[in-house]
């Protein structure tokens, strides 16, 4: 690691009130432990229709770029009117892990890819820092990431719900592609979107749910953590990503 590297990563460690930084060799863990399957089916995913769902043969999967087509230069919702451009998503096609997020900022609009401003940079943070301490090599580049609404809402306002209507099916399809390991919602928005509930992230982390079958995470929105005041929610987002990451890459 570059010195600029360990500054960061050292800066982050503290910012979560951990001072430890020796690196442990990996645990011993029981087969149970590391095969854990998360408890099954909480929210809406825990009806006999959706078990039912499940075992039917699955269609062939689309890719990622005939989504990217179909979505096209899309004017469904209002949110094309302000716009710069369609933030589709960033990362591993084959990524085991996918992250969702609400829409894109003011940055992300500017470049085309998601979680690129401050808090994306947390994120990626967030990522790469948990990974390297809990000794799982995992890059931001491994993981595919994406939101819930494709374009910018204004002001960076939550998106509406027509709105999420309007989109989300192409996040399921972009999900369905993927079929990663676990997915992790990132704050109420993506939670909503994918589990249909209008509980909060204080109640749902930490937690798992599943999307169509698949271990859904839900954890604090980087944004959220940017607040000065939210020291004890880095934390409980440390917690959730470990669970996640030893679930996924052990
Ligand atoms: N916040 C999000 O929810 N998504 C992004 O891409 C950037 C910030």
């Amino acid at each position: 690691m570059n010195t600029e590297l360990l500054r960061r990563y050292l800066a982050y460690f503290q910012d979560l009130g951990i001072r430890e930084l020796y690196r442990r060799a990996p645990a011993p863990q029981s087969p149970a432990a590391t095969n854990e399957t998360p408890p099954l089916l909480e929210a809406q995913d825990a009806s006999p229709a959706s078990l039912l769902l499940e075992e039917e043969p699955e269609p062939p999967a689309e890719t990622l770029e005939q989504i990217r087509a179909d979505l096209g230069e899309c004017t469904r919702c209002r949110l094309h009117q302000g716009r710069t451009q369609i933030v589709f998503g960033d990362g591993n096609p084959k990524a085991k892990l996918v992250f969702v997020g609400e829409g894109p900022g003011a940055d992300e609009d500017a470049q085309g890819i998601p979680f690129v401003g401050r808090a994306g940079q947390l994120l990626t943070q967030m990522i790469e820092n948990t990974a390297r301490r809990e000794g799982i090599p995992l890059l931001r580049s491994d993981v595919y990431i994406c939101n819930v609404v494709k374009c910018r809402p204004p002001g960076n306002r939550t998106p509406e719900a027509d709105e999420i209507e309007a989109c989300s099916p192409f996040l399921f399809r972009q999900l369905a592609a993927i079929r990663p390991k676990a997915i992790c919602a990132l704050g109420a928005t993506a939670a909503r979107a994918l589990l249909g509930t209008r509980e909060g992230v204080t109640k749902l982390r930490g937690r798992w749910y599943r999307w169509r079958g698949i271990p859904v995470m839900v954890t604090y929105h980087p944004s959220y953590l940017l607040r000065p005041y939210n020291q004890n929610a880095k934390r409980e987002a440390w917690e959730d990503l470990k669970k996640l990451f030893h679930y996924v890459y052990d």
